[in-house]
């Protein structure tokens, strides 16, 4: 298997192409004067090809990654997989209002129909227990779990895992479980897009400890942000933040520095706070 990188993921794939002993080759990309995309592939790409490419910002990305695929095959490539760190568009589960569409299911059958594997990070699974009950090819999910328990159990002292919601309990229990550190969940409420309010139990038992905030998607930051002010105003305690995917949709990095929050994320998306690298689980995943 030979792998390329999307533009913005070339450290992540040098790293997973090292792991895995495959070497790597080139792509020449740019846009048109018109904003359309081009793409060269330059270099041999051999028959079994893995592309590297997170899907934040999916709908700049998806089209040139679909030309990438299709100029793969004319190249020789008989299999083109997708090694998606963060994959987009899994939020939008369901129908919540009438006439929505369901973008999630767009998505799949989009990738389904032009690739032929796809490896991820902790997909955003809600409602769906498994992408298989969207995507048609063959999936791979890999767990950062191991990953940060092994950042949490070299770096914090005392951790006390905290998970921002109900959804976060299982894994924040599991990296708990992982280095024998307490968990607690908290409550919270989303009333908009960047409106989130979130309530913190008794933690006055836990004082002595250093809390760890852990989510799956950094967005807004908002979520994040909400944990972080509760537990520093009512509770004097700074919490670090720990994310997987490094969304941080505008000012939502500056915006945690300012409050006072140490963050710290995993690669799955390339960003200035990655500190937690995911070469090993990614690279058990394509093996898988
Ligand atoms: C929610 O279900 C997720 O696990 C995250 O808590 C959420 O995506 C974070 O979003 P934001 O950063 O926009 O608050």
């Amino acid at each position: 298997m030979k792998f390329c990188a999307w533009p913005g993921n070339e450290a992540i794939c040098a790293s997973l192409a090292r792991a895995l002993g495959a070497a790597t080759f080139a792509l020449e990309t740019r846009h048109f004067p018109d904003g359309e995309s081009y793409v060269r592939i330059a270099g041999d790409c051999g028959d079994e090809v893995a592309i590297v490419c997170s899907l934040d910002h999916p709908d700049e990305k998806t089209v040139p990654l679909l030309v990438l695929a299709d100029a793969l095959r004319a190249e020789g490539a008989t299999r083109v997989g997708l090694i998606a760190p963060y994959l987009a568009y899994l939020r939008q589960d369901r129908q919540f209002k009438p006439g929505e569409a369901v973008s999630s299911r767009t998505f799949a059958k989009i990738i389904s129909a032009h690739l032929d594997w796809l490896v991820t990070v902790d997909p955003h699974l809600h409602r769906y227990k498994s992408l298989s009950e969207v995507y048609s090819i063959k999936t791979q999910v890999c767990h950062a779990a191991p990953a940060i328990a092994a950042w949490i159990k070299a770096n914090i002292e005392k951790p006390l895992l905290i998970g921002p919601d109900s959804e976060s309990a299982q894994w924040v229990g599991d990296i708990a479980a992982r280095i024998g550190a307490p968990s607690i969940t908290l409550e919270k409420t989303r009333k908009g897009d960047r409106e989130v309010e979130v309530s913190v139990p008794h933690i006055e038992k836990w004082q002595s400890h250093t809390p760890v905030l852990a989510d799956d998607i950094i967005s807004t930051g908002k979520t994040m942000l909400a944990a972080a002010k509760r537990l520093r105003d009512e509770h004097a305690l700074m919490p670090v933040c720990i994310g997987v995917h490094a969304i941080f949709a505008g000012d939502a990095y500056d915006e945690l520095l300012k409050a006072g929050a140490r963050v710290v994320t995993c690669n799955a998306i390339t960003h200035p706070s990655n500190g937690i690298d995911l070469t090993e689980v990614i690279a058990a995943g394509v093996r898988a």
